[in-house]
């Protein structure tokens, strides 16, 4: 059959989905598959509408893709699709909704508020205390965030994010290593541990730089991975998850994990995090993107 390789879309993250999805087309078609690029940004829904595919492997990142639109729209064409469903796709983008639903299962995430307009931001503030990472709620790629240390530097971080999203997120600043944990198939591939000079893992960190560095194996020993990484699989199915995403999360100095948030399209770049997971468990690229389409949803 014909699969859409869904990629670019109109989120923030187009240009990293326009990289992922080339990289995973690429992929299908070397091993045999008959896949056709689709850009919903340039031609909307119509080719897809007409029944030309059999699947599709959703490469959009970010709102309009990988928050619910995209999967109800394709379901309601009757074409199966990659990754997680309505539900969780919505769930995983908003990291608001996210961390209620691991504080209701008593899962460890970090302490925040939610600062909707300009005059939330002192008693928010209060409440979550200095230094604190702002961040857009619905946003990818760690686009309009920033790490402040003080109320004049808050008000501007909050503008920033509050251009991306209505929901702006203020967290408390986690002070320790970043790692990150692929889910393949229900499965927890090997941590990364991510190492940047920058002052967290950004943008420019995540797909511009050579000198972020990557640690897989993680660096912890055998018990302690194996504690995060079921830590993440519950993270994972809380938000309603399926078929592959990313966990990411934070220890910090005493080695209490924070949980981040769950990507459920992570990127598929050569800069990216999953296919360097799946390739420390000895599945290549193509291996990787085959695995993924085949754990479609009906
Ligand atoms: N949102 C980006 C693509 C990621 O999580 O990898
Ligand atoms: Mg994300």
């Amino acid at each position: 059959g014909r699969v859409a390789v869904l990629l670019g879309g109109d989120s923030a993250e187009r240009p990293v989905s326009l990289k992922s999805g080339k990289a995973v087309l690429q992929a299908l078609r070397q091993a045999g598959v008959n896949a056709e690029p689709l850009d919903p940004a340039e031609e909307g829904l119509v080719r897809l509408a007409a029944g030309r595919f059999d699947r599709a492997f959703i490469v959009l990142h970010g709102r309009g893709g990988e928050d619910g639109t995209m999967q109800g729209a394709l379901q309601t064409l009757g074409i199966p699709y990659t990754g997680s469903g309505v539900l969780g796709s919505a769930l995983a983008m908003d990291k608001l909704r996210s961390k209620r639903l691991w504080q209701a299962e008593g899962l460890p995430t970090a302490p925040y508020a939610l600062a909707r307009h300009r005059e939330d931001l002192a008693a928010a503030a209060e409440q979550v205390g200095f230094p604190m990472i702002v961040k857009p709620s619905r946003e990818g790629s760690s686009i309009g965030m920033s790490r402040v240390e003080n109320l004049s530097e808050l008000e501007r971080a909050w503008s920033e994010a509050s251009r991306l999203d209505e929901q702006v997120l203020l967290e408390r600043w986690i002070d320790g290593p970043e790692y990150t944990a692929a889910v393949l198939d229900g499965r927890v591939l090997p941590l990364i541990r991510l190492e940047t000079p920058n002052v967290f893992y950004d943008y420019e960190a995540k797909y511009e730089s050579n000198t972020t560095r990557y640690h897989c194996p993680c660096g912890l020993d055998e018990a302690r991975e194996a504690e995060l990484a079921s830590l993440c699989r519950q993270a994972f199915e809380a938000v309603d998850g399926s078929g592959w995403g990313r966990v990411d999360l934070m220890l910090d100095g005493d080695g209490q994990p924070w949980l981040l948030e769950v990507n459920t399209v992570p990127g598929m770049t050569d800069h990216s995090l999953v296919p360097m997971a799946a390739e420390a468990e000895g599945l290549d690229f193509q291996a990787l993107v085959l695995r993924i389409l085949a754990a479609t949803l009906e």
